[in-house]
């Protein structure tokens, strides 16, 4: 008899739990490596909700089109039938296994709008809580299983020998290990922490991109960041979502004027990276202020019974949002780019397999619609869990196939030293909402600098602090690479041209 095949998940947000849990249903053993707890992840923290055309009369082909449209073309249309397509099953199986959608009296599925959607289609629970619910409830499945777990173990290197993949090694209560392995997927979300502002958790590092790129794995797409563009100004940066505005909720700057209907016929319901370079424009304009999320036309007690966790959010920080409008401001969100796969999760290494916000499937093109990210990671991990125990048992691996390219040389320079504030500021300054071509430049020439001399990994931080660090160099390398703007990734310094009435989609340089 042979042995069954061995997986290792590393991240433990809805892909790469999802993934866990198809694998051992094909068959294989299972390990989750997770560098915090395993309830810890960006899923955790997801507010607005899942969106499948599961509404009567709502179809995959509009939820398709929407994708599209929000991803300004950029998508591969084959990701993205297949995500708006089996997405609705996918959901059924989340509501299968208990997550708790909202539901109205008579119970039916409560349905919620967020921009860039042409209808109702967003599941939620709990309100504002609905990543919690879906990590709580699959975190509950896989600790039933028989899947073995591993909390506080950081990834540090996948193992690649004959250029195939056969396990990780991580650090784990400051020792380095070795976890061998038939297959590993990558499920460590994305790398908000490259940023000064971010919505992501500590742990969003990009440490799952940055040990692929290093195996030799493609990665593509890495200049589509989005910025979300309501987060809360006031303390620790707080996702206000978009949902929010999706009840009817309006943008406003400091005279009190409705300001996103100028750049889009949709205003604040705008495809995310035009409303996001609206709240930029406009708080560059009026000296750096936040601009106000006005929420007063909806109540205090409609908010605090629709979104709980942001009114406990926004009443710590002393405001009343049933009251008065509240400071908003962007905020590095979510990373389009990634690990290149196919639509099964195969990267371009043997034995390598990424999901989530790790991959680049393609379905989100150069800026992600709203609540399509659990959606992915529900959808993708399925599809991946579902052929690893086949993949591993065949003659040859399956891969992704994507020419890796050489980084454009950048300019020399005399760079501070590197510290990760310092990495942060200078990815928001340079590589943020609205680039330019000297800031990306500029950016190279200083990423460029301290990658010069390889950073040490002997801690967790120092592990992240490299990885970012390798994550950087892809994401400035790619943007100064695109010389036209693009969705997420926007050059200011050339003239916009519109390509369709409705979006705003190529910028020649
Ligand atoms: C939000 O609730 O606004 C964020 C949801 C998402 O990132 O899709």
């Amino acid at each position: 008899m042979t042995s069954p095949v061995h997986v290792v998940v590393v991240g433990s947000g809805i892909a790469g739990l999802t993934t866990a849990r198809g694998a051992v249903e094909a068959g294989c053993t299972v390990t989750i490596v997770t560098k915090g707890v395993l309830e810890d992840s960006a899923t955790a923290a997801a507010q607005g909700g899942i969106a499948a055309a599961l509404r009567p009369g709502d179809t995959s082909a509009a939820h398709a089109h929407d994708t599209m449209v929000a991803g300004a073309d950029h998508n591969d249309p084959r990701a993205v039938a297949v995500l708006t397509g089996e997405g609705p099953d996918r959901v059924r199986d989340l509501i299968a296994l208990g997550v708790p959608f909202d539901r109205d009296d008579d119970g039916a599925l409560r349905w919620g709008l967020e921009a860039a959607h042409s209808a109702p289609r967003i599941v939620h629970a709990g309100g504002d809580a609905t990543g919690a619910a879906i990590e709580r409830t699959l975190a509950a499945s896989v600790r039933d299983r028989r899947i073995r777990i591993r909390e506080h173990a950081c990834l540090v290197d996948l193992l690649v020998e004959d250029g195939r993949v056969r396990g990780v090694e991580i650090l784990a209560e400051g020792r380095r290990e070795t976890l061998a392995a038939d297959a590993v997927v990558l499920a460590t979300g994305g790398a908000g922490q490259l940023y000064a502002h971010t919505t992501n958790p500590e742990a969003a590092t990009g440490d799952g991109i940055a040990a692929a790129a290093r195996a030799g794995a493609a990665v593509q797409d890495m200049e589509f960041v989005q910025f979300h563009p309501t987060v809360l100004a006031v303390g620790a940066p707080f996702l206000v979502s978009e949902a929010v505005r999706g009840e009817g909720a309006t943008l406003i700057d400091d005279d009190g004027a409705r300001f996103a209907f100028e750049t889009h016929p949709d205003g604040e319901l705008a495809p995310r990276d035009v409303v996001t370079r609206a709240v930029t424009r406009r708080m560059a304009a009026q000296a750096g202020h936040p601009v106000r999320l006005d929420a007063t036309r909806l109540g205090g007690a409609f908010l605090r019974r629709r979104f709980p966790t942001i009114d406990a959010a926004v009443r710590a920080r002393g405001l009343d949002w049933g009251l008065e409008p509240i400071p908003v401001t962007p905020a590095a969100h979510y990373l389009m780019g990634g690990v290149v796969t196919d639509l099964d999760g195969r990267t371009s290494v043997p034995g390598l397999y990424a999901v989530g916000e790790t991959a680049r499937t393609g379905v989100h093109g150069a800026n992600r619609l709203a609540s399509n990210s659990l959606l992915e990671g529900a959808v993708f991990g399925a599809r991946a869990g579902a052929v690893l125990a086949a993949d591993a048992a065949g003659a040859r691996w399956p891969v992704a196939t994507t020419p890796r390219v050489a980084p454009l040389p950048a300019p020399a320079v005399d760079a501070a030293p590197f510290s990760r504030a310092a990495l942060q500021q200078l990815m928001w300054e340079d590589a943020g909402a609205l680039r330019t071509r000297a800031g990306l430049d500029r950016a190279a020439a200083v990423l460029s600098a301290w990658s010069a001399h390889p950073l040490p990994r002997r801690t967790v931080a120092e592990v992240e602090d490299a990885d970012l660090l390798d994550v950087a160099v892809l994401v400035v390398d790619a943007a100064r690479r695109r010389r036209v703007s693009l969705g997420a990734h926007h050059l200011a310094d050339a003239d916009p041209v519109r390509l369709s009435p409705d979006r705003e989609l190529v910028t020649a340089c």
